[in-house]
């Protein structure tokens, strides 16, 4: 037997419409085209697939048969179809991604229902800070990024998804804690932990404290959001953090917020790619993902996201 596809597909096309004029109009071909494709495969076959009664045609016993087994033929096509996009892209997609330490709070609850939703994805995650994060995404090492405010002077592609608030944070016995709108000269005698240069954090600390014309007292630098919250916690100073890393201190008291004037101070969080980048389909799910479903997802999570 000798029938190719491209029969079964004009023939299964009038047997659904019993008209070979409106075949015709849905696979775009002349009406002889359409004919001469149906009289191959009766051809090939040996057998008459329609007859024709008056202006009407109707499937023959054989028209019938050969049109069910052409619907399982076209269904198992469409199923290889999916079997190998799937084999290529999304369900036995790789993603590698890396988020700036902060983002580190959050994102292993995106990862975990992204993975959830599509378990054939393998997931690579670093965490470093917000120099590393733009090396990255230079030297194509990882497929997206999520930071703090990207620069303006790349060509990145950015897709904002959630508010940072950060805020200054104490030990749990400080003299100012429970004080309203804390202004920052009253700050001037503390001591400050701070992150470390090249943190998006950090720089958030300096551009406020510039435009408020405050010279922080910085008696040292950590690249560890735990590491300072541990040293805030042995009442080694005060510290400027994201919100999203002292959710669980906050809730037990185990530190406090200063109601400092100005803040919290409003980051948005990113997720990043270069432009000239072509996303891989797991890679362009997951920044859907995130943008469409981070946040309302954070927020079923308890991550803190205003200020308590
Ligand atoms: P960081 O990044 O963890 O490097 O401070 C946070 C941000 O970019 O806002």
């Amino acid at each position: 037997m000798n029938v190719t596809l491209r029969q079964l597909k004009v023939f299964a096309a009038v047997a659904r419409h019993l008209s070979f004029t409106k075949a015709a109009e849905e696979l775009c071909l002349t009406q002889p085209a359409v004919s001469m494709q149906v009289k191959q495969l009766e051809h090939q076959l040996d057998v008459s697939l329609f007859e024709q009664l008056g202006k009407k045609i109707y499937l023959t016993d054989a028209g019938a048969e050969v049109y069910h087994y052409s619907r399982q033929i076209t269904q198992q096509l469409e199923e290889l179809e999916m079997v190998l996009a799937n084999l290529k892209g999304l369900e036995r997609g790789k993603l590698k991604i890396s988020v700036a330490s902060t983002a580190n709070y959050f994102a292993p609850t995106l990862l975990g229902t992204f993975c959830a939703r599509f378990p054939g994805v393998t997931v690579s995650l670093d965490v470093t800070n917000r120099e590393t994060l733009l090396r990255q995404l230079i030297e194509n090492e990882v497929d997206l990024v999520v930071m703090g405010q990207p620069p303006s002077d790349m060509d990145l592609e950015a897709g904002a998804f959630m508010e940072n608030p950060l805020v200054v944070v104490a030990p749990k016995d400080h003299p100012l804690v429970g004080e309203k709108n804390i202004p920052l000269k009253r700050l001037e005698k503390e001591t400050f932990l701070v992150r470390e240069q090249g943190s998006g954090t950090r720089s958030a600390m300096e551009s406020f404290f510039a435009e408020q014309r405050f010279e922080p007292q910085i008696t040292m630098e950590m690249s560890s959001n735990e590491a300072i919250k541990q040293a805030v916690m042995a009442d080694m100073g005060l510290s400027f953090l994201s919100l999203h890393t002292v959710g669980l201190e906050l809730r037990h008291g185990l530190l406090k917020r200063l109601d400092v004037e100005g803040t919290p101070v409003m980051r948005t969080w990113h997720i990043v790619h270069l432009q000239s980048k072509v996303l891989s389909p797991a890679a362009e799910a997951f920044r859907y993902f995130v943008i469409e479903r981070g946040e309302g997802l954070l927020v079923e999570h308890d991550t803190p996201l205003l200020a308590p």
